[in-house]
């Protein structure tokens, strides 16, 4: 008995071997299509959503005022730390899996468990968040077309209430925003059916949601008032409500905007010249979206008073102020096709996590089953869309996007350390393109500046998060606290009461095309 539960103990750390997965790379059949071009697209195409739509006027109304442009040169500056740790990852390991493949093969089962698990606030939860946002500008768009949604069809079950001392109190009401979740559905019906983007598509959808963007910049420049900008950091009123350590909390919530860069890395096994096409498409896609970002949020703060910006659709309420109707309802429509197009890849995203776990034995075999005449993985796709539809009906964007950039941000993390346990396990492996700045070895591990300035990156990011949420729950606002919770405690009862004792590796059976891309591995699975 005894003796069961070492061996179940050291089976926690049992790893896929890089060797094996490198070997799998070489021999996939994906065509190495993508040049640096097309990976920066690839790039902008998951990350500008409802980041810059909604949160950014969240962030100023709420925390950062003007600042909030500041604000996003942190999150920036992060993620580009944790996007050389990725490439240097995807390089070595040139799958079209996820980080969670790479904690599997570096940092063993039990990392890559709770890698899965944070890929869920990742993928599914910012899938959620995203149909909030996208709730705001739709329902915009049906009422200047004369539909009426009512509020307690368009807001979720529980819902954050800004308090006289400006921060937020989180309450329950008889609402559900059905709008979110039917959004979501209908993206769920498109995956069952097997539609993805294509790169061609993805291009056209960049380029409505960047040229939306680019107009909202060129018209607005004429409507901004210098005045709004003064405060630039307005005065801490306690907590993380402006200042300083409001530019920081700012910073964790406008992480969200940058969430899905790293969908570049997962490309590499369809790159053209990958050691110099991936770095190339993470840092190219993470500038001009910093650019954009930083100059979005300086329009929008000075045409509209940033108090006026705790809205769901604050980008329409600055055009609104700009009184150009037409421009108004362009917006929105552009709005709601660039956030729509991320809410399919995100729950695309979600549904290919799942897939490859499942394929691992770390989940029910149900998420890998495909449909015999799509071939797509249907039923996971059904119970996720579903999970994710409630999840957007019952959550405030507040909690979703807070949620979402805490997971972001550990997981991140987590790849940063598997670089450097990378380097000190297997230094002899070829890697084309390794995280710049050196590093020093103490004793047989291996330290690097880059990865260790990302976990600090981290650190910085999830730090207002984590406090935010024992404030409030030292103030009676116990709701993100019970939320954060449940959903750590529900990670931990699946892996141990299922993938601990189903685990393919673990039994020594074969890994079923681990080493290939999510669609690629579609095309092999099997009908169980
Ligand atoms: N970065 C994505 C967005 O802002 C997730 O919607």
């Amino acid at each position: 008995m005894a003796e069961n539960s070492a061996r179940r103990g050291n089976r926690l750390f049992i790893k896929k071997s890089v060797d094996q997965i490198q070997r799998e790379a070489n021999t996939h059949a994906l065509k190495r299509t993508l040049g640096p071009v097309n990976l920066v697209f690839l790039g902008i195409g998951c990350i500008i959503g409802a980041g810059i739509y909604v949160m950014t006027g969240n962030a100023a109304a709420n925390f950062a005022g003007p600042g909030v442009m500041l604000s996003f040169v942190i999150a920036g500056v992060a993620c580009a730390l944790a996007g050389l740790c990725y490439a240097e990852l995807s390089s070595t390991m040139p799958v079209a899996g996820s980080a969670y493949t790479y904690s599997y093969t570096t940092l063993g089962e039990v990392f890559a468990w709770v890698m899965g698990w944070l890929l869920v606030l990742e993928y599914g939860v910012a899938a959620a968040t995203v149909a909030a946002g996208w709730t705001g500008y739709a329902t915009s768009l049906l009422k200047d077309v004369g539909i009426i949604i009512p509020p307690h069809l368009s807001t979720s079950f529980i819902q954050s209430v800004a308090q006289p001392d400006g921060s937020l109190q989180f309450v329950t009401s008889h609402s559900f925003n059905l709008v979110g979740a039917a959004g979501i559905l209908l993206v769920t019906g498109l995956l069952v059916i097997g539609v993805s983007e294509s790169a061609t598509v993805n291009n056209v959808i960049v380029l409505v949601k960047v040229g939306i963007l680019l107009l909202f910049l060129g018209f607005g420049v004429f409507y901004i008032n210098t005045a709004n900008w003064h405060p630039f950091i307005p005065p801490n009123q306690g907590g993380f409500t402006y200042g300083l350590p409001g530019v920081f909390r700012a910073a964790s919530v406008i992480f969200f905007a940058y969430v899905g860069f790293e969908a570049v890395s997962t490309a590499a096994a369809e790159a053209k010249n990958p050691q110099r096409d991936i770095p190339v498409g993470i840092l190219g896609s993470l500038v001009v979206c910093t650019l954009i970002y930083m100059a979005v949020a300086a329009v929008l703060t000075g045409v509209v008073p940033f108090k006026q910006l705790g809205v769901p659709e604050p980008i329409a309420v600055a055009v609104d102020a700009m009184h150009l109707p037409w421009f108004a309802k362009l917006i929105k429509i552009g709005a709601i096709a660039g956030l729509s197009s991320v809410m399919l890849i995100l729950t695309y995203g979600q549904t290919r996590v799942f897939f490859a776990m499942a394929r691992d034995g770390l989940l029910p075999s149900v998420f890998a089953r495909l449909h015999k005449k799509f071939r797509t993985p249907w039923i996971g796709t059904l119970l996720l869309g579903s999970a994710i539809a409630v999840a957007a009906g019952l959550l405030p964007i507040t909690i979703l996007g807070d949620l979402v950039s805490l997971g972001t941000a550990t997981a991140f993390a987590i790849v940063c350390i598997s670089v450097m346990y990378l380097r000190s396990q297997r230094p002899d492996l070829e890697r084309p393109f390794k995280v710049p700045g050196g590093g020093f070895w103490i004793g047989k591990a291996w330290i690097g500046v880059v990865p260790v300035l990302g976990i600090l990156a981290c650190g910085v990011l999830a730090y207002p998060l984590i406090a935010d949420i024992i404030i409030k729950a030292t103030h009676g606002d116990a709701i993100p606290a019970i939320l954060l919770c449940s959903y750590l405690a529900i990670g931990a009862v699946i892996y141990l009461s299922y993938g601990l004792w189903n685990s393919r590796l673990a039994k020594g059976l074969d890994i079923l095309e681990v080493g290939q891309g999510p669609v690629d591995a579609i095309a092999h699975g099997v009908e169980k």
